[in-house]
């Protein structure tokens, strides 16, 4: 969003805020996050840092300090070419380890030690091992929410943004697809493949098949069908959007799939009266700020909690005392740059 403010005028955000964002954060917080804002503004020039936020942060993150937002594959590409000595990462940790092992060396900072992930969480590099071990030359893809050790483990890696031309582009027609078994279901179908799981009985894989684990993100998988069922009913012309992570039965019953970034480009290229976002509700939030005559209904009982660790006060603070430093020891951070190279080749 072109800036229509001045960075480092408490005023000039404060007047911002009471036009864009009013309804969306309380008006009692816009001077004090105006203050935080001007002084991480400022903050970021004596560190020579830059600010990479993802699409879920709180509206006044994402539009006060970030200089760069978008989708994890966004900012992937972004961060192996800043140019800064700090990049501070406003998102969860797997995507500040990615950013560390494809630009390392940069100050990497990511502003809470405890914004996780659940689908990183899910499997670990003995997994794949394994996994590679029972399917001998099966290439592995796995989804960029994933820790660096996993990475190293992985032929090639994919966002929500490009796994299905990930697929496409590989030599085979049997992938290990981890570690999300809703992104797998759901791009299964897109590329015409069958799906099976190392632990549903079944012996040997055949032609066309994806290899599948698991793993679930505890914010999509809470999305049912009966939720559009519910809303089309109140609002019969809503358009809903599906992010990937959602249950197939979800996203088959969305006008809609895409990436986070997919998903706001939708919305802001088309014009439905009502659109649904089946994702993180503060992304609903950031549309609204930028496209004040959209009307965005909200589910907003399921949040990431680990994407919320992630405030104004605990990036000033990363910017002022370099915290919290993301390291990748330098055999993994080979090894799994080599499986994000592929990626970004592929495109
Ligand atoms: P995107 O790459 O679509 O932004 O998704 C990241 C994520 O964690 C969604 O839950
Ligand atoms: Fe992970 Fe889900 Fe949160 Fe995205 S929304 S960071 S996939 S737990």
């Amino acid at each position: 969003m072109k800036k229509t403010f001045d960075s480092g005028s408490v005023e000039s955000i404060c007047s911002w805020m009471g036009e864009h964002v009013a309804h969306l954060v309380p008006e009692i917080e816009h001077r004090a996050k105006a203050e935080l804002a001007v002084e991480i503004n400022r903050m970021k020039g004596e560190r020579d840092a830059i600010i990479l936020g993802h699409n879920y942060m709180e509206p006044a993150l994402y539009h006060l300090v970030a200089d760069v937002t978008g989708d994890s594959l966004e900012l992937c590409r972004k961060a192996a070419v800043a140019s800064q000595q700090v990049i501070v990462f406003c998102g969860v940790e797997f995507m500040a380890e990615t950013a560390k092992i494809i630009n390392p060396s940069r100050t990497v900072l990511i502003p809470s030690e405890k914004a996780g992930c659940s689908l990183a969480q899910s499997i670990t590099a003995d997994d794949v091992r394994a996994l590679k071990a029972r399917y001998p030359g099966v290439p592995v893809v796995t989804y960029i929410n994933t820790y660096a050790d996993v990475k190293a483990e992985t032929d090639v890696c994919c966002t929500s943004g490009n796994a299905a031309k990930v697929v496409a582009a590989l030599d085979s027609d049997r992938v290990i697809f981890i570690p999300d078994e809703y992104l797998a279901r759901n791009v299964a179908r897109e590329t015409g493949k069958t799906i099976i799981f190392p632990d549903d009985g079944s012996n040997g894989c055949g032609p066309n098949t994806f290899i599948g684990w698991h793993g679930k993100c505890e914010v999509h998988e809470l999305f049912g069908v009966q939720d559009i069922t519910d809303v089309r009913r109140q609002f019969p012309d809503a358009v809903v959007l599906a992010h990937p992570e959602c249950p197939p039965e979800v996203v088959e019953a969305s006008d809609f799939s895409g990436s986070t970034s997919a998903m706001i480009a939708y919305v802001q290229e088309t014009d439905a009266p009502h659109y649904l976002l089946l994702t993180e509700c503060a992304m609903a939030d950031n549309i609204v700020a930028e496209n004040p005559a959209k009307e965005l209904l909200r589910m907003c009982s399921h949040r990431c909690p680990h994407m919320a660790q992630i405030t104004l006060e605990d990036t000033l603070a990363a910017l002022q005392n370099l915290q919290y430093e993301v390291d990748v020891p330098e055999e993994i951070r080979i090894k799994a740059k080599a499986s994000i190279d592929r990626m970004l080749e592929i495109g």
